[in-house]
C-alpha cells in the first residue's frame, strides 16, 4: 500500500540520545529543557515570538482564549478547513460566519470576506493556509482592520511556508501550527503558536497551562496545552531539518507537475511564484466530479491512498446551524479535489506509477 503520507523521522539512536537526559532528570513535562529548546529553534527559524503547545487544536482554542474576543462575536472563517478551526471558535463562544474560498488558491477569498464582514461586523477574522499555501494576508488584514478585528491564521500546514519571502507565522496577528504526525515536520502530536505581540504571548502562556503559572492562581480560563519533553525532543530533531525536508517535498511536487502537465482538465492548487508552500497535501483538481471519482477509484484499487480534503465544515452535522449563505466554490472544489501521496521517501517509481494511473483514468 502507498499511504498518502508517512512521517519523516530522525535516526532512532539520535532520538534515544536526547531521551537520556529526560531519564536522568526525570523531567517529563512542564516546559523544561526540550520544550524551551524547541521554542528557541522554531522562534529563530520563523523570526517571531513562538510558544509550544500540545497540539494545533489546543493551540487554536487557547490562542483565541488569549485574544479575548467577546463571547457571542462573529468570526469569519472558511468552511474549507479542518474542523478544529471551527471547534476552537465554538469552545470560545464565538459564532462562525462561513466564507467562500478562491478556486485557484483554495484559500479564503478576501472579497467574499469583505462582503461577509459588512453583514456581520466580525470580532475575529480566521483563515487557513490551505495545505501550506500562504493566504492573501494583505487582503485579509484590510478586512480585519476595517472592523478592528484581530487576524488569526490557522497555519497547521504551514511550518516552512513563505509569503513573499516572509515565513508564515509572522504574517498574521496570531498564527497556529500543527506538528502532528501528518505534517511535514512532526513532534508526533504538538503545535506552535506565534505572535509579534508580547502581551498576547504572555496571556497565551497562561491559557496553554490551565490558566495559571507557578503561583497556582488562575488568571485566565485555560487548558492543559503542555508539550511533553518526549514530544519536544523529537521536534528538536525534526524541525532542525525543515529546509531539507521541504527541498525533497518540492522536488517531488515538481515531478508530479511534469508527469501530469498534459492531463486535460487537471490542475494543481495555485501557489504564487514569490510564495512557498509546504504542500502538506498535494491537491489536484479535476474539471468534473466524474473524472475525480474515476481516478480515486483506480488509485484505491491499486492500493494507493488518497483523500478528499476538505469535507466542508458548513455542511457538517454540528456546524450546519451556522450556515447562512451558499458557498459555491467550496462545494465545487470538494466534488473535484483529490490529494495524492506525498512524503519524503516516496520513490520516483511509485510516484510515476501514481501519475500513470491518474493519466489513464482522468478522461471522464
Ligand atoms: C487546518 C488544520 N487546523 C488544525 C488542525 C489540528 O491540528 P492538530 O492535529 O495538531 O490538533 C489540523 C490537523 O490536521 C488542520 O489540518
Amino acid at each position: 500500500m502507498i499511504p498518502i503520507t508517512r512521517p519523516d523521522l530522525p535516526a532512532f539512536e539520535d532520538y534515544v540520545e536526547l531521551l537520556e537526559r529526560v531519564w536522568e532528570t526525570r523531567m517529563l513535562s512542564n516546559f523544561d529543557h526540550y520544550a524551551q529548546r524547541l521554542e528557541r529553534l522554531a522562534g529563530d527559524y520563523l523570526g517571531v515570538g513562538t510558544r509550544v503547545v500540545s497540539s494545533g487544536d489546543v493551540g487554536l482554542t487557547c490562542a483565541i482564549a488569549a485574544l479575548d474576543v467577546p463571547r457571542g462575536a462573529h468570526a469569519l472563517v472558511p468552511a474549507f478547513t479542518f474542523n478544529s478551526t471551527i471547534n476552537a471558535l465554538l469552545w470560545n463562544g464565538l459564532v462562525p460566519t462561513f466564507v467562500d474560498i478562491d478556486a485557484d488558491t483554495l484559500n479564503m477569498d478576501p472579497d467574499a470576506a469583505a462582503r461577509a464582514a459588512e453583514r456581520v461586523r466580525p470580532g475575529l477574522v480566521v483563515a487557513t493556509h490551505c495545505f501550506g499555501n500562504p493566504v492573501d494576508a494583505q487582503g485579509l488584514s484590510r478586512v480585519a482592520a476595517a472592523h478592528g478585528a484581530p487576524l488569526l491564521f490557522d497555519a497547521a500546514h504551514g511550518y516552512g511556508s513563505k509569503r513573499a519571502g516572509v515565513h508564515v507565522g509572522g504574517i498574521g496577528d496570531v498564527e497556529v501550527f500543527s506538528l502532528s504526525g501528518t505534517k511535514p515536520v512532526t513532534t508526533a502530536e504538538g503545535g506552535l503558536v506565534t505572535s509579534r505581540d508580547p502581551e498576547f504571548l504572555e496571556r497565551f502562556t497562561y491559557t496553554r497551562a490551565y490558566g495559571f503559572q507557578t503561583d497556582y492562581n488562575s488568571r485566565f480560563i485555560g487548558l492543559n496545552g503542555k508539550m511533553s519533553e518526549l514530544h519536544a525532543a523529537l521536534g528538536v530533531l525534526t524541525l532542525a531539518h525543515i529546509e531539507e525536508t521541504l527541498e525533497t517535498r518540492l522536488s517531488l511536487v515538481e515531478r508530479y507537475r511534469r508527469n501530469l502537465q498534459s492531463v486535460r482538465g487537471l490542475r494543481f492548487q495555485a501557489v504564487r511564484a514569490e510564495d512557498r508552500s509546504t504542500y502538506k497535501d498535494l491537491a489536484v483538481i479535476f474539471s468534473t466530479a466524474g473524472a475525480r471519482n474515476s481516478v480515486e477509484a483506480a488509485l484505491t484499487s491499486a492500493a494507493i491512498q488518497t483523500k478528499r480534503y476538505f469535507r466542508p465544515c458548513h455542511a457538517m452535522d454540528s456546524f450546519r446551524r451556522f450556515s447562512t449563505e451558499t458557498l459555491p466554490v467550496t462545494e465545487t472544489m470538494y466534488e473535484r479535489i483529490l490529494c495524492l501521496p506525498l512524503f519524503c521517501d516516496l520513490g520516483h517509481e511509485d510516484l510515476d506509477r501514481i501519475c500513470h494511473i491518474v493519466t489513464s483514468n482522468a478522461a471522464c
